[in-house]
């Protein structure tokens, strides 16, 4: 009898001192979980490796914030049927495997900004159904051949972060509608950047490079995409556009290359492309030829202009009943 005791006790103990080793996944975890037309409420899991147990099938909404889980592993958020919203953000999440997010086929939102995570691996989104990726605040420098492949998002977000290589392959037979990559460490895109992207089904692509290490844009970077809705190029390095940075595209709603280093743009570089605004504020630039001069709106704000170089646009201006330079008084005033 008394040896059976302490047997019981043995194993009571034993199980204790795994609580206290904290090497489960969710390890005191709070869940904010919404169901169709229920008010949310909070689950907290003491310790496990999957929510399964602790999150209903019919659950829509799951979401954690400010709390610590540094490794999603295989299975751990799996298998919900309705889950239309899955955020983890401010969670310290470094690492996340392959198989982490599996059988979640209302996915519409993903939400691991703000965390840790330094490598998106092969294989950890491929197939989710999301069409909102928001990646942005990590410490991501490493992203997996194909990591992004077979996607079908609107948004994905992966401003923030420290990439500083770009690969066409991550996005092989994927689509995205706002890809935005705002404040990363890039220095080049190759040519044929998005070569192996479909063009979205509704609407057309937004890129973001703002706020990168870009020093030049290459021939042919674009090509792939008819039409663009914006490139976002600003706040880069940017001294040079090759002649044919643009080629492939025949349209692009707007250009933005304010606050770079440009000194000048040859005019076949919008040779075969309809620009409609054009922002080159804040560059070097001392003149701009005419033929450049088919787009809606240009601003052309902070550069040193010269005063020879606004005469000629202001006899293109006398010959041309609908001119396209804004600002052009202020810069008679301010040409040097
Ligand atoms: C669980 O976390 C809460 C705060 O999120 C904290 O107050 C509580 O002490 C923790 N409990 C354990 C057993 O660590
Ligand atoms: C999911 O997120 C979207 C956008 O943030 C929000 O409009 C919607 O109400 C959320 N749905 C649920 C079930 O949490
Ligand atoms: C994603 O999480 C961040 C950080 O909490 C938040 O600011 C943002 O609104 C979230 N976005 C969506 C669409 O849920
Ligand atoms: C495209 O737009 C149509 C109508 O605006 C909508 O019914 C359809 O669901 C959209 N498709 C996608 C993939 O967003
Ligand atoms: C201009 O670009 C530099 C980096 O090239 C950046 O540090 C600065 O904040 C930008 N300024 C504005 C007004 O965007």
């Amino acid at each position: 009898m008394q040896s059976l005791d302490l047997l019981i006790l043995v194993i009571i103990s034993s199980s204790g001192d795994a609580k206290l080793g904290k090497s489960g996944i969710f390890d005191n975890v709070t869940l904010l979980v919404t169901r169709l037309g229920e008010p949310s409420h909070v689950v907290v899991v003491d310790f496990d490796d999957s929510l399964t147990k602790y999150v209903a099938p019919s659950s829509e909404g799951i979401v954690i914030k400010d709390q610590l889980i540094p490794k999603l592993d295989t299975n751990c958020i799996s298998d919900f049927p309705k889950l239309k919203n899955l955020s983890l953000v401010s969670t310290g999440i470094r690492e996340i495997r392959r198989g982490a997010f599996k059988n979640l086929p209302n996915l519409k939102l993903l939400n691991l900004s703000h965390n840790d995570i330094e490598e998106v691996r092969q294989g950890i989104f491929n197939h989710l159904p999301m069409e909102d990726l928001y990646l942005n605040n990590n410490k991501i420098s490493r992203i997996g051949y194909k990591a992004f492949s077979h996607l079908h998002l609107r948004n994905l977000f992966l401003n923030n972060n420290k990439i500083s290589r770009w690969s066409k392959d991550w996005f092989a037979d994927s689509s995205v509608l706002i890809l935005d990559l705002s404040y990363n460490l890039v220095e080049e895109l190759p040519p044929n950047s998005f070569h192996l992207m479909s063009e979205p089904v509704n609407g057309s692509m937004s890129l973001i490079f703002s706020g990168n290490q870009l020093k030049k844009i290459n021939n042919h970077v674009f090509n792939g995409f008819d039409k663009l809705r914006s490139i976002f190029l600003d706040s880069n390095l940017i001294e040079r556009l090759a002649p044919g940075a643009f080629n492939g595209v025949k349209y692009v709603n707007s250009v933005n290359l304010n606050n770079n280093s440009l000194t000048e743009i040859r005019a076949e570089v919008l040779r075969g492309t309809q620009v409609d605004v054009l922002m080159l504020e804040d560059n070097k630039l001392r003149c701009l030829s005419t033929d450049l001069f088919r787009m809606e709106e240009l601003d052309i704000d902070g550069n040193p202009i010269t005063c020879f170089c606004v005469k000629t646009w202001l006899d293109w201006r006398e010959r041309h009943s609908n001119p396209s330079i804004y600002h052009i008084t202020n810069l008679e005033e301010e040409c040097i």
